[in-house]
């Protein structure tokens, strides 16, 4: 939501800074700006639309001359996308520049006292507050006035921020957004997340709640808040440099598609030891994990659909009740919680500012909370009590898929642990559960195989109205990502149905048709969900299935058949989501949609 990259050093700055914020338009694409200090005055250039068009106003910032600058591309919160509205935002004199992510909750009110004091505002955003509450604190020293304005605003940020009179600095600070800096050979480096920096340095610090960084050329120092100095380590960040490129795919969220199974295999094999599931990381006894009396998921969007998936396996195998929780909606209602909750948050961003709220209402009532988490070092990971990590790497695409999959997976860890520990299942089924977790790689590679058929099939809908996802169990809650997948990258409308509920009056929205994804893996509910298909086909419904091959009754019942590899019924949704992935992916190409930057959309919600 919003990503920010500032850069000091020998070289050119703003060709820099716009190639990070190409790498973090994932973050938000509607509009975009630079600050550039040209060794006399902050020159700056903003433009409403994608990125592209701030590179080409600035001949790729080659026209910004300078060797130090901020960067922004915005995800509209307050005022609607416009080149006024676009960050960088200065004071009246242009000698302060910022770039904000997040939400200065308390900007009414200092807005009013500003205006008071003679200020004029051009914008209608909440950050130009922060211009002018930082020129009316600058006395000279920019730690002070950045120290002075933190203590005077509410709410999140992550900042970038350029004083003209101090040419050789440049500032960072957070609070509950991400931000990290970095340290190269060539200068140091502000960015919202690593894949901006990954070309030029692999040294980052991860700047902590309130922190406040000096950049110069050559190095960097951190102050709190009340302006003492701290010393951090640095982290060395191992990624694979072509992890954020695309690789020849045409999207992103195709190639990390194509990269599920490694992803799969990288998240189970370091918890996979024979037929046990070893998870260190839990920093939980057999005998504490086997005293788990409830436990409460709480997650937002796919990562909600997976704590879905996480609430049948987990009570089906381990027989613990688990609650799930949209967490935009877990901190309202005042949960009933227990002696003996564990809490679960999941979040591929481990930022998302809902799901980060829920960890620390849990933690502040006294709760263990466990995050599944992929982004290494980031506010959840930090924040929770222990963390388990899903070896996605970098995801890009707005749209999770490979992020989405290893949740799954490590839900399946956790529930087969879960349930050996309390006894509800024997040795043998726990090796026979862990050897079809062992298969589900090489099975998504075969789904994966299945691609230009389903495109050919995806290509007949892209100028469907309304497309239906149903599914009985836990096909519901395949149904609910498969429906997301399609509509957030397609813009076709869907909803997901439980298959039994639809009659309750969804059922008079189909018409002649009218597409309905049925999803049928559960052999106990197979002939359940065929009479939920016969009740939308008697009403024109067209039906494509994605069932298991030994569902023969389908063939009849459905119009178009997707067929699944044999796995534990526990672990289905692993398989259909593939070709539901595919389905969405397909739509939207076909429709010419930007497939990995979604409109309205953005990577990471670091606001409620
Ligand atoms: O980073 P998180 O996993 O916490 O993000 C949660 C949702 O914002 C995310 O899953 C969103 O729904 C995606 N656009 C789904 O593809």
């Amino acid at each position: 939501m919003c990503g920010i990259v500032g850069y000091i050093g020998s070289r050119q700055a703003a060709p820099i800074i716009l190639d990070g914020l190409a790498k973090l338009e994932y973050r938000g694409y509607d509009s975009a700006g630079i600050a550039i200090y040209d060794g006399e005055n902050i020159e700056m250039r903003k433009a409403v639309g994608r990125l592209s068009v701030l590179e080409n106003l600035t001949h790729g910032g080659e026209t910004m001359k300078g060797y130090m600058g901020i960067g922004h591309t915005r995800w509209a919160t307050h005022g609607a996308p416009s080149d006024t509205n676009s960050h960088p935002h200065m004071n009246t004199s242009e000698t302060i520049a910022v770039v904000h992510n997040g939400i200065i909750e308390n900007y009414i009110p200092l807005k009013k006292k500003l205006t008071d004091r003679g200020y004029t505002f051009l914008s209608e955003t909440d950050t130009e507050v922060l211009a002018h509450l930082l020129d009316y604190y600058y006395k000279g020293n920019p730690l002070e006035a950045i120290t002075k304005v933190l203590h005077r605003v509410e709410g999140s940020y992550a900042l970038g921020i350029l004083f003209a009179e101090h040419p050789d600095e440049i500032y960072a600070v957070r609070k509950d957004c991400p931000l990290i800096v970095g340290a190269g050979s060539d200068g140091c480096f502000i960015a919202s997340d690593v894949p901006a920096i990954l070309k030029y340095t692999r040294t980052v610090y991860y700047v902590e709640n309130q922190e406040v960084v000096k950049l110069g050329k050559d190095g960097m120092q951190f102050y709190s808040v009340d302006e003492e100095e701290i010393t951090k380590e640095p982290v060395t960040i191992d990624w694979d440099a072509n992890a954020a490129e695309k690789a020849g795919y045409e999207h992103f969220m195709l190639k990390e598609m194509y990269e599920q199974p490694k992803t799969i295999t990288d998240t189970i094999s370091p918890r996979l030891q024979d037929d046990r599931i070893v998870i260190e990381e839990l920093h939980m006894t057999d005998e504490e994990l086997a005293a788990v009396k409830r436990l409460h998921i709480v997650a937002c969007g796919s990562a909600y659909h997976a704590g879905v998936t996480g609430k049948y396996v987990i009570e089906g195998l381990a027989r613990i009740p688990v609650e799930v929780d949209v967490a935009s909606e877990f901190r309202y209602r005042n949960p009933i919680m227990e002696e003996g909750s564990l809490v679960i948050v999941i979040s591929q961003s481990g930022e998302t500012a809902d799901t980060l709220a829920a960890l620390r209402e849990s933690r502040d009532r006294g709760y263990k909370v466990l995050g599944i988490v992929n982004v290494v070092g980031s506010s959840i990971a930090r924040e929770a009590d222990a963390c388990l990590y899903t070896w996605a790497g970098p995801e890009i695409a707005v749209a999770t898929t490979k992020a989405y999959s290893a949740q799954l997976v490590a839900l399946y860890m956790l529930a087969v642990k879960l349930a050996q520990v309390r006894g509800t299942i024997d040795d043998a089924a726990a090796a026979e559960l862990i050897r079809d977790l062992r298969r589900l790689p090489d099975q998504i590679e075969l789904l994966l195989g299945q691609k230009e058929k389903i495109q050919r099939f995806a290509n007949r809908y892209v100028g469907a109205k309304d497309i239906f996802f149903i599914g009985r169990g836990i096909d519901y809650a395949i149904s609910l990502e498969g429906s997301l997948k399609l509509k957030e990258i397609s813009y076709v409308h869907s909803e997901a149905y439980a298959a039994g509920e639809l009659k309750h009056g969804t059922i008079s929205l189909i018409e002649d048709g009218t597409l309905v994804v049925a999803v049928s893996t559960q052999p106990a509910l197979y002939q359940k969900t065929i009479s939920n298909i016969v009740e939308v086909k008697a009403r024109g419904a067209f039906v494509m299935a994605v069932t298991n091959e030994e569902n023969k009754a389908m063939e009849k019942a459905s119009d178009y058949c997707v067929y699944l590899p044999e796995t534990n019924p526990y672990f289905s949704n692993s398989l259909a989501i593939i070709p539901l992935q595919l389905f969405g992916y397909y739509v939207a190409v076909g429709k010419g949609c930007d497939v990995d930057k979604p409109r309205n959309l953005a990577k990471s919600v670091t606001v409620e």
